[in-house]
């Protein structure tokens, strides 16, 4: 079976709580391969271009404050079935829904702040990959 990519950010929350090593090992047993990864700042610009898609909705200017306040880790992995596979692992966008086991379950502090990003399609995978990282950084 084919291989194909999704992309990942551990966000602020994740990464000033100490977890970034413990999520990296559980993308890592889930049998994600690395083809990108850092660490970075969004800024305010960066934040509002990565979730225009919500730009009319009541949390986005807090979503930009809280994904511009402090480093992310951002990845582009790839698996056999990458987009839902790692949809799968990090469970439901709000923690207090998340299936046990779930990297949001275990690390995500609220809905708004929880933990980590997985992209939704296999277009938005590519968009959001080469948002983060030149051609030359993906291997
Ligand atoms: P969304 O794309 O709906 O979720 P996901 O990250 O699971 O694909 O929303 C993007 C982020 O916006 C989400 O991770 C957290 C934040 N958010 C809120 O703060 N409040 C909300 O009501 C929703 C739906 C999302």
């Amino acid at each position: 079976m084919a291989t194909n990519r999704t992309f990942t950010m551990i966000k602020p929350d994740g990464v000033e709580n100490g977890h970034t090593g413990a999520i990296l090992d559980k993308i890592n047993a889930a049998g994600f391969r690395i083809v990108a990864l850092k660490k970075t700042q969004m800024t305010k610009v960066d934040a509002e271009k990565f979730y225009a898609v919500h730009n009319e909705r009541p949390f986005f200017g807090e979503l930009v404050e809280f994904m511009t306040r402090g480093p992310i880790i951002a990845a582009i992995l790839e698996k056999e079935n990458a987009v839902e596979d790692f949809r799968t692992l990090i469970g439901a966008t709000n923690p207090a829904e998340a299936a046990e086991g779930t990297i949001r379950k275990m690390y995500a502090t609220s809905l708004g702040e929880n933990a980590i990003h997985g992209s939704d399609s296999d277009e938005n995978a590519t968009i959001e990959g080469d948002f983060h990282f030149s051609g030359r950084e993906q291997f």
